[in-house]
C-alpha cells in the first residue's frame, strides 16, 4: 500500500474496537510503527463529537494498557490520529457523506477498512464503499471472525465482497494466529528436525486443543446467543490451531503456500454427521456457580441471553484427519467459558516405548501453552538420583517470558494490524480456509438440531459436563490437566 495511509474502524463504539483495536494501535503507535501521519476514523451510529470519542477511547485504553505504557504526552500524540464519523453503516445514502468527509483530508490516500461489526453488515458495508467510490485499488478491507454463521453465509459474505475487492485486498482475521505461541508453533515443527520424524501416527497417541476461558459471555449476550461456541470459538480458532499442528511443511513461509497447506487439512477433517454426532460432540452450557470465590448466575441469565436459549457455550469434539500422516490419530478439542481456570494449549501425546525395562513409565508428552503463559514443555522420564534404577516423570520447560525477558508481549492484534499495514496476509484466513472450515461445521450443527442435542448443563468454575470426560475416558485417555 503506498503510504500515506488511514485506518477506518466500522463498529468504533463497540467491544472490539475499544478493548483491542485501539489499545494494539495505540502501542504501535508508542513504538513508532504507525507513519507519522497514518489517521484513525472510528465509524459508528452513535452521535459524538471527535473529543467525546477521543474521551471514551482514552478510558478504555487507560484500563487496557499497562500503567508503565501510558503516559499522558504519547495518548496526546496518538489522540491527535484519532477522529470519529457517525454514520448508519446499512444506509448507502450515508457512505456519500463519508467519502466527502474523507475527500476533505486528501483524496489519494490508502484506507484500510476494518470491519469490526456484526457479519451481517459486511455485505452492505462493501457494496455501499463500492457506490461511493471507496473501494478503489489502494485499499484493503480487514473481516472479524466469524464470517458468517454457516457455509452458505459465509459463501454470500465472500462472494459479495469478493465482488467489490480482490482476495489480495481481504484480510480475514483470526487473532489466534497472532499470538506468539501459535507462530512458534511453526518454528518448533519446521525448524527443527527433531520432531518431524515422529511428528505423525504410529509416534503419537493423539493430540488434545484446549481454550477454556473463566470469562462468561461478558456483555456480548446479544451476540453470542446467536453464535455459540462452536461459531465462535471452534470454526475459528480451534480449527486453524489443529491446521498448525496438522500440516505438512509448506514449500515457503508466504501466505499462499501456508494457506494452502491449512486448506488440505479442512478438507481432510472426516466428517461428523448422523449419529456421530451424539458419539463423537458434547455441547454444554454453564449453570450458576463460582468463579475465583465469586458466585456467578447461570448462561441463561445473563444479559441479552434468552432465557429459553439452548446455546452451547461449551464444546467438546473428537476429530479425525483422514489422511496419510494421521490415519487413526484422535484430535480432541474443547473450548468452554465458565471454566475452572483459563488455560489454552495444545497437547501432543506420544505413544509408549515399544518394550517396558523400568517400573515405571509413562509416555512423552509436548505441551504447547499459550495462555495464560506462554510456554513449551516436554515431559520425559528420567533417573532418581542414587541406587537403582527408579524412573520418575521430568520436564524441560521452556518459559518465553524468561528466554526474552526484556521484550514486551505484543498483544496479537498489533501484530496482525501491522501486517495488514504492511500487506503480508500469511497470518490471514483465505476464502477457501473459511468456507472449508464451515463446511465441516455445519453438519454437525445440523446434527444437534436434528437429534435435538440440547446443551448439558454444568457448573460454572469446573471442566465443563461430565460427557467431556467420558468422551476420552472410554477410550482409555483423559484431558491434560
Ligand atoms: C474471541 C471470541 O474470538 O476470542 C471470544 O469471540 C473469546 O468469545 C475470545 O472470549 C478469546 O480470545 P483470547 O485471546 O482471550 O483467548
Amino acid at each position: 500500500m503506498n503510504t500515506p495511509c488511514d485506518m477506518l474502524v466500522f463498529g468504533g463504539t463497540g467491544d472490539l474496537a475499544l478493548h483491542k483495536l485501539l489499545p494494539a494501535l495505540y502501542h504501535l503507535h508508542r513504538d513508532g510503527r504507525l507513519a507519522p501521519d497514518m489517521r484513525i476514523l472510528a465509524v459508528a451510529r452513535n452521535v459524538l463529537t471527535r473529543s467525546a470519542y477521543q474521551a471514551l477511547a482514552e478510558r478504555r485504553c487507560r484500563a487496557q494498557v499497562a500503567r508503565t505504557a501510558f503516559d499522558n504526552d504519547t495518548w496526546a500524540s496518538f489522540a491527535a490520529r484519532l477522529d470519529y464519523f457517525a454514520m448508519d453503516a446499512s444506509q448507502s445514502a450515508e457512505f456519500g457523506r463519508l467519502a466527502k468527509f474523507l475527500d476533505a483530508g486528501s483524496c489519494q490516500r490508502g484506507r484500510i477498512y476494518y470491519l469490526a461489526t456484526a457479519p451481517n453488515l459486511f455485505e452492505a458495508i462493501a457494496e455501499n464503499l463500492a457506490i461511493a467510490r471507496l473501494a478503489g485499488d489502494n485499499t484493503r478491507i480487514v473481516l472479524e471472525k466469524p464470517i458468517g454463521h454457516s457455509l452458505e453465509s459465509a459463501q454470500e459474505i465472500n462472494a459479495a465482497i469478493g465482488a467489490v475487492f480482490s482476495e489480495a485486498q481481504v484480510f480475514r482475521i483470526d487473532h489466534y494466529l497472532g499470538k506468539e505461541t501459535v507462530q512458534n508453533l511453526m518454528a518448533l515443527r519446521f525448524a527443527n528436525a527433531l520432531f518431524e520424524p515422529i511428528w505423525r501416527a504410529g509416534h503419537i497417541d493423539h493430540v488434545q486443543i484446549s481454550v477454556n476461558e473463566t470469562l462468561g459471555v461478558e456483555n456480548r449476550g446479544a451476540y453470542y446467543d446467536h453464535a455459540g461456541a462452536m461459531r465462535d470459538m471452534v470454526q475459528n480458532h480451534l480449527l486453524q490451531l489443529l491446521c498448525l499442528v496438522a500440516m505438512e511443511a509448506p514449500v515457503r513461509f508466504d501466505a499462499e503456500a501456508v494457506r494452502n497447506e491449512k486448506v488440505k487439512i479442512l478438507e481432510a477433517l472426516k466428517p461428523i454427521s448422523g449419529l456421530d454426532v451424539q458419539d463423537k460432540t458434547v455441547r454444554g452450557t454453564y449453570a450458576a456457580g463460582k468463579i475465583g470465590g465469586q458466585e456467578v448466575p447461570a448462561y441463561y441469565f445473563e444479559k441479552q441471553v434468552d432465557n429459553d436459549s439452548d446455546t452451547e457455550t461449551f464444546v467438546a469434539l473428537q476429530v479425525e484427519v483422514d489422511n496419510w500422516r494421521w490415519a487413526g490419530v484422535p484430535f480432541y478439542l474443547r473450548t468452554g467459558k465458565r471454566m475452572a481456570k483459563k488455560s489454552s494449549e495444545i497437547v501432543i501425546q506420544f505413544k509408549p516405548v515399544p518394550h517396558r525395562l523400568f517400573e515405571v513409565s509413562q509416555a512423552n508428552r509436548l505441551v504447547i501453552r499459550l495462555q495464560p503463559e506462554e510456554r513449551i514443555s516436554l515431559q520425559l522420564m528420567g533417573k532418581n538420583p542414587g541406587k537403582g534404577m527408579r524412573l520418575t516423570p521430568m520436564e524441560l520447560d521452556l518459559n518465553l517470558a524468561q528466554v526474552f525477558p526484556q521484550k514486551r508481549r505484543w498483544d496479537a492484534y498489533e501484530r496482525l494490524l501491522l501486517d495488514v499495514i504492511e500487506g503480508d496476509s500469511t497470518l490471514f484466513m483465505r476464502r477457501d480456509e473459511v468456507e472449508a472450515a464451515w463446511a465441516w461445521v455445519d453438519p454437525i450443527l445440523k446434527g444437534w438440531l436434528e437429534y435435538y442435542q440440547n446443551p448439558r448443563p454444568y457448573p460454572a468454575g469446573t471442566d465443563g459436563p461430565e460427557q467431556a470426560q467420558s468422551l476420552l475416558e472410554l477410550q482409555g485417555r483423559s484431558w491434560q490437566d
